[in-house]
């Protein structure tokens, strides 16, 4: 298919039902569908949107061009979960259909408000001359799941002094007051957040934009989110443009976390004593939306995906899939991602080992289900490699160099590659000469590996051949092992 823009911006209604038909046939077809993730039924899936719990369940969309790979005309796709863990599917919910979002409901956020969830996202618009215009648009959700968009935009034009680049508002109740934050691109090209208030949800003032650094942060920031964690305000964006300087990633655009000490959105001010970090240390992770659930919780939600980037899914027509929920919580300053307890509930067939190696390499682990959990302990000299997705040729392979702390993620030789022009590995520091523990996900395409308890995430997908199947351990000098694996089932 020719993706042009008619084609890719051709109403959804004019699709025929066959064409529709034969989208799904072409999944269908497709191997490294995931078994536990959530990813499209047809087309493209990207952000992770109006995450929220509201009438007694969790809600989460996501943005689907349904009819092919690429990103055209983008709706909201709704699912809902008891347990954020065990999702079920709703369908389009929201698809653009008004003069205010006619070119693609984008992304926002959303928070109940009374007994109906308030949606804000950006409408996307095009005029003949393919002039963008953003408009920041409401939508109230009732208890039987039913969208209505609020006839008006809210926020109908940027400031004077922004370009189009100007969507993704995150809204969030704060001193009784609500408050949305807006990734924009200022008329000096520089990526901001800003700030708008609202005491009625339909009037809204601009009240600036946050300072984050002193350095500029690229040329535009996406999907901002403000959260607290033990009362530290933190800040969870995509810059695109930074500079390597500022901050040291290898992914075409990286997402960022920042921890800060204090934040004024009404003179909008955030102070921070920590740098900016990558929020994930692997290959595929974007647009995180993360939020404080009304447990208590701070919860994150990732797209396993990067804009701008062709994988190998696309020749069956659909693309990307969203991370495991995760639960965010600082320690010593630093953020840390864990699985939501829930996702034990995935595990059956439980099996465990442990052993020592010298010298040597050793399978640990055959015949292992397409998607597993494995918890593993690992203590040793040297250098060792952990070999995932095993066949003795291919492999997904974790190396670990105890003596200078160095964790390595090489996805070169593990099937079908795509994006290497970004590298084929992921490096990341770990504490020298102590033991690591693993927290590894594997669900057909997709690695999920969480470092030392959260301390570090690794986010990949990679494509296997269907007999990748074993795990295998390698050590230069000596190694213990101890693990846990369980299958994940649904
Ligand atoms: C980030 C993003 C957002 C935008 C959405 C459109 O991936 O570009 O800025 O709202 O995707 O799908």
């Amino acid at each position: 298919t020719e993706w042009d823009r008619a084609l890719r911006y051709k109403k959804f209604d004019d699709w025929s039902e066959q064409e529709k038909f034969a989208l799904v046939d072409q999944v269908r077809h497709s191997p490294w569908r995931m078994d536990v993730h959530i990813q499209p039924k047809s087309g493209l899936l990207n952000d992770p949107n109006g995450f929220s719990y509201y009438n007694d369940q969790w809600h989460l969309f996501y943005q689907n061009y349904p009819m092919g790979p690429v990103h055209g005309l983008k709706a909201w796709y709704h699912l809902t979960s008891s347990d954020l863990t065990h999702w079920e599917e709703h369908g389009l919910a929201m698809i653009p259909d008004t003069p205010y979002d006619s070119h693609g409901c984008y992304s926002g956020s959303a928070l109940p408000v009374n007994d109906k969830l308030f949606i804000m996202y950006t409408g996307n618009v095009r005029d003949k001359g393919w002039q963008r215009y953003p408009y920041q648009i409401g939508a109230w959700m009732d208890k039987n799941n039913k969208i209505e968009k609020i006839k008006s935009p809210m926020i109908a034009h940027q400031p004077n002094h922004y370009t189009d680049h100007f969507r993704d508002p995150q809204i969030i109740r704060h001193n009784d007051h609500y408050y949305a934050l807006i990734g924009a691109q200022n008329d000096r090209l520089d990526g901001e957040i800003v700030v708008y208030k609202s005491d009625d949800l339909s009037q809204w003032r601009f009240l600036g934009t946050l300072p984050l650094t002193d350095q500029s942060l690229g040329y535009m920031i996406e999907c901002p989110n403000l959260l607290f964690i033990d009362e530290k305000p933190v800040l969870i964006f995509c810059p695109q443009g930074l500079d390597e300087q500022i901050l040291n990633y290898k992914n075409i655009y990286p997402n960022v976390f920042l921890v800060g000490d204090q934040v004024n959105l009404d003179r909008p001010t955030f102070t921070s004593k920590h740098p900016l970090h990558n929020l994930d240390e692997g290959f595929d992770c974007y647009a995180t939306q993360a939020f404080n659930a009304p447990d208590g919780r701070a919860l994150a939600v990732s797209w396993v995906g990067l804009p701008e980037i062709g994988y190998p899914t696309d020749q069956y027509g659909w693309a990307h899939c969203l991370s495991f929920v995760k639960e965010l919580s600082i320690k010593d300053g630093r953020l840390y991602q864990n699985p939501v307890r829930e996702t034990a509930a995935l595990r059956t067939e439980h099996n465990q080992s442990h052993g020592t190696l010298s010298r040597q390499s050793q399978v640990i682990a055959k015949d292992c289900m397409p998607a597993y959990e494995l918890d593993i302990d690992l203590s040793g000299t040297g250098g060792c490699r952990l070999a995932l997705a095993n066949n003795g040729t291919q492999s997904l392979d974790l190396t670990i160099d105890f003596e200078n702390g160095i964790l390595t993620l090489d996805r070169g030789h593990s099937g079908v590659l795509f994006a290497e022009e970004y590298g084929t590995t992921r490096t990341t520091t770990i504490p020298k000469r102590q033991p690591v523990h693993l927290q590894i996900f594997i669900d057909h395409s997709i690695a999920e590996i969480f470092v030392n308890h959260g301390f570090k995430v690794l986010t990949a997908r990679f494509f296997p051949d269907d007999n990748q199947t074993q795990i295998s351990l390698e050590t230069d000098s000596h190694l213990d092992y101890n693990y846990d694996y369980w299958r994940l089932t649904r």
